[in-house]
């Protein structure tokens, strides 16, 4: 390979790259070193705001492969014509770490996949988990700041965390997968994704169907213990991100199989709880897992900035034959992740290379920073200019409503039964970790008070978790009843 000639930004050939222009050979050195000033410049604005969460992550390219037609439940493109081939882009990452943190402390894993569809991008942004913490977009915030740094200490705080499940009865089941075995995966090859919300899929005839995402991966389920994250994180920060890249660069490409659950409209409004209920999972004996297809994961970044750091996925990117449901969470998520883009990368973060859709863009959207690609077409609607038209097979099924406007209460109150039918259906020996990682994080919690609302918890959702809990950590049996 022959090396290419040093030029700056503009273009300018660039004479020397390693002593500055000085009066004389012992300085000072010169303003009009304009190549130097610029290398500065450059350099100091080198970083972009992390994301507010999920900060830190490893992403790859890949391709999905649809094994069987689903034509008969949605129209999008990319789940019509089993054998259809759809270029991907995923990106792993946990969710309360800033970007230099260790990868291997417990937590709940992101799971974010692009496909590039014929007809514009279509992102799953879930979680190695099938459910959530919270209901309702309105404590989104709270929720992560509780997760995040204490603002005097500038630690991350048991305390907080603690305190704000301890308030939230909605999180006991979430809490029980992070607590469990699943907050320390072995590897992100050996961890299962879910879009965990409850989507809509819409067919060419316009027959709605509810579904739900789970990623099931071909390595199988492999977690850590505590013991095994603690040394890992000690000694490699970036465990996982290693993991990832060294299999895809020894070409020992991981995949997942795709499967979803469909409930017909109707039945699925009528299941025993809310399907929009994102702390709750409908039961895979009242609607089996179905295999889509499967997708691979073999290619690493070119470059992790401009193919991971730059990346920007969000819910409400959809494809026709694919629609949001009512679940209030996704409802605020549809606004979150382009509003972040917007000011993690600026207005034009479509136009960055893995934002970038397949299909050319036509809109009438103009101009903001780093705009490009636009030429002179014309920007207003109507017009007599042939500029792009509708699409109405864009347009949405919709649902019915009723009722007034108000902040109402989200959901059921049994924000315990489904953390219950968790507790039983681990082994004993996951039981038994379960117990002690609670004892472990919830146990050096300094207000007995937060300890003891937890537990109620624990014990509403299965007198035995309860019990074994409050055991424990001491309490008295008496006081979580
Ligand atoms: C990232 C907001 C709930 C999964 C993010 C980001 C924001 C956000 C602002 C950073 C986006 C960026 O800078 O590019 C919210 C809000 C939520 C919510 C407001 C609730 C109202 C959830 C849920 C899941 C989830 C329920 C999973 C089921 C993710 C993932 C990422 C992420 C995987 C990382 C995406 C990537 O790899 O770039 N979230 N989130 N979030 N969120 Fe959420």
């Amino acid at each position: 390979m022959t090396n290419d000639q040093l030029n700056s930004g503009s273009g300018q050939p660039w004479a020397d790259n390693n002593h500055s222009q000085t009066a004389g050979v012992r300085g000072p050195v010169l303003l009009q070193d304009y190549q130097l000033v610029e290398k500065l410049a450059h350099f100091n604005r080198e970083r972009i705001p992390e994301r507010v969460v999920h900060a830190k992550g490893a992403g790859a390219y890949g391709t999905f492969t649809l094994k069987n037609d689903m034509s008969k439940y949605t129209k999008a493109d990319l789940f019509n014509g089993a054998g259809k081939e759809t270029p991907i882009f995923l990106r792993f990452s946990q969710v309360a770490g800033e970007a230099g943190y260790p990868d291997t402390l417990r937590d709940v894993r992101g799971v974010a996949l692009r496909f590039y569809t014929q007809e514009g991008n279509y992102d799953i942004v879930g979680n190695n988990t099938p459910v959530f913490f919270i209901q309702d977009p309105l404590k989104f915030p709270d929720f992560i700041h509780s997760q995040k740094r204490d603002p005097r200490t500038h630690l991350r705080d048991n305390n907080m965390q603690w305190d704000f499940w301890a308030h939230s009865p909605e999180s006991v089941h979430q809490v029980t997968y992070l607590m469990g075995d699943r907050g320390n995966p072995a590897s992100y090859r050996t961890m299962n994704g879910y879009g965990s919300h409850t989507y809509k899929w819409v067919n060419e005839d316009g027959t709605a169907y509810w579904v739900k995402y789970h990623f099931i991966s071909e390595q199988g389920v492999q977690n850590m213990t505590d013991e095994v994250a603690a040394k890992a994180a000690s000694e490699d920060t970036d465990y996982l991100l290693h993991d990832l890249f060294d299999a895809i660069e020894d070409k020992n490409f991981p995949s997942w199989k795709v499967c979803v659950q469909i409930l017909p409209y109707e039945e699925g409004l009528q299941y025993k709880h809310d399907i929009f209920d994102v702390t709750k999972v409908v039961s895979h004996k009242d609607y089996p897992l179905i295999e889509v297809g499967e997708f691979t994961l073999n290619k690493n970044p070119d470059n992790y900035f401009e193919d991971v750091e730059e990346a920007a996925f969000a819910p409400a990117n959809l494809v026709p034959g694919i629609e949001p449901s009512l679940d209030k969470l996704l409802q605020g998520r549809l606004f979150a992740y382009k509003d972040a883009a917007r000011y993690r990368l600026g207005a034009n973060y479509e136009q960055l290379k893995v934002n970038r859709p397949l299909n050319e863009v036509h809109n009438y959207e103009r101009d903001g920073f780093m705009a490009q690609g636009h030429a002179g077409e014309v920007n207003y609607e109507p017009n007599s200019q042939n500029g792009p038209t509708e699409d109405l097979s864009a347009r949405n099924h919709g649902d019915e409503l009723s009722g007034q406007t108000g902040n109402y209460k989200a959901y059921d109150e049994d924000n315990f039964s489904a953390a219950g039918d968790l507790y039983r259906i681990l082994s004993e020996d996951e039981k038994q970790r379960l117990v002690k990682t609670i004892k472990e994080n919830l146990g050096v919690v300094d207000d007995k008070q937060i300890k003891i609302l937890e537990t109620k918890q624990f014990y509403q959702a299965d007198p035995e978790y309860g019990t074994r809990v409050a055991e424990a950590l001491g309490l008295d049996l008496e006081d979580i009843k």
